[in-house]
């Protein structure tokens, strides 16, 4: 064969290739899926969040968490730095305030984006977040106080194996599960080549002071991750395979598979009801219009929630459901008393009742 059929061959099996690879990703993002509309009463848009809520979290008494501002490569975002809100979900004027952060925390920086809330057995709280300073990977460790409405740093954790960080459940005063979104860290590799290739690499990873591991592997992209009530099962969400993994924790916080739920939807944050047991998850019904944000046809959003998920037959139900056209790109649903808060990766946050 001569040097130029070779080369014509050649680019005639990469553009094969490279078609291939699109047409998985676009069956991937669910790219042709049409939302029906299923809305909730009296849902009303959050004030000072309108630049995303990706992450939420509710404690016990209705005081939610909100982290906001985050700015993720190859998604919409603006400018402002990230902060974190709280909103007293037992306040009828549902105003999010904001709190304020530590003088000696570099603001400029800060990136947040999942989020998890502990509390120790003397009630002190500790809201831990996952932050992208300079599009790197690390965890920032804060005591809250309700006082004077602030947050005290008290650590940044960073290491080799936190490298791609989505999401953290932390499960003591200095210990957590993370999920790792992408297998590469070069911005190039991880927005392009990693999706195309579509690769089961992503995992998630245990952290303490005195052991860091590798705890589950084989996801094609792990995101939201939380606990149940009892602390004894871990739930991660699979964006890309549109399911959720029930784990069970061991002794030694090793991760079990126990089996895997299919929403149907790209599930992005999990948020667990102490009460229930119940999980409600933000949706990205159809992924590929998210990643191409397009403003005439904008992406939508979907809630789900799974009840029984440890039966053997758990109930998936789509609770909300908008075509973009009230909120785009949902990536969290939290609920408390009889509200249901949704939360965006870059759009507004919504406070609807539920049925
Ligand atoms: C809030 O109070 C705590 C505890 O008294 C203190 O350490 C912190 O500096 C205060 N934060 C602000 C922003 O004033």
């Amino acid at each position: 064969m001569g040097k130029a059929a070779f080369i014509s061959l050649l680019i005639a099996a990469l553009s094969a290739l490279l078609g291939e690879r699109i047409v998985n990703f676009r069956k991937v993002t669910l790219a042709s899926r049409e939302l029906v509309q299923n809305h909730l009463p009296n849902c009303v848009a959050l004030k000072n969040l309108d630049f995303g809520s990706e992450d939420i979290t509710i404690i016990g008494d209705g005081l939610a968490f909100i982290s906001t501002g985050l700015k993720y490569p190859g998604i919409a975002s603006s400018d402002t730095p990230g902060k974190i809100y709280t909103l007293d979900l037992k306040d009828s004027r549902m105003k999010p305030m904001e709190l304020r952060m530590p003088r000696n925390f570099d603001l400029e920086s800060f990136n947040p984006h999942g989020i998890s809330v502990y509390i120790d057995p003397e009630d002190s709280i500790y809201l831990f977040v996952v932050s992208h300073p300079q599009h790197k990977s690390q965890i920032e460790v804060f005591e809250f106080v309700e006082d004077n409405h602030s947050l005290v740093h008290l650590k940044t954790i960073k290491h080799e194996l936190l490298h791609s960080v989505n999401d953290i459940v932390a499960v003591g005063v200095d210990s957590f599960y993370a999920t790792n979104d992408h297998y590469f860290t070069h911005e190039i590799l991880k927005g392009t080549v990693e999706p195309l290739l579509a690769q089961p690499w992503s995992n998630v990873v245990y952290y303490s002071p005195e052991e860091v591991k590798v705890v589950s592997e084989g996801y094609y992209f792990a995101n939201g991750i939380n606990i149940s009530p009892d602390e004894r099962h871990v739930y991660v969400v699979d964006l890309f395979d549109h399911n959720v993994h029930v784990l069970e924790r061991k002794d030694d916080n090793a991760l079990v598979s126990v089996k895997s739920v299919a929403v149907g939807s790209l599930c992005d944050n999990v948020e667990v009801d102490p009460e229930t047991g119940d999980l409600w998850l933000g949706c990205h019904p159809n992924g590929w219009k998210f990643f191409m944000s397009d403003p005439k046809d904008p992406a939508g959003s979907e809630v789900i929630q799974i009840q029984s998920i440890h039966s053997d037959k758990p109930v998936v139900t789509q609770v909300y459901a908008d075509d973009g056209q009230v909120i785009i790109g949902s990536s969290v649903a939290a609920t408390y008393g009889g509200k249901l808060l949704i939360g965006t990766v870059y759009h507004k946050a919504l406070c609807c009742d539920l049925k």
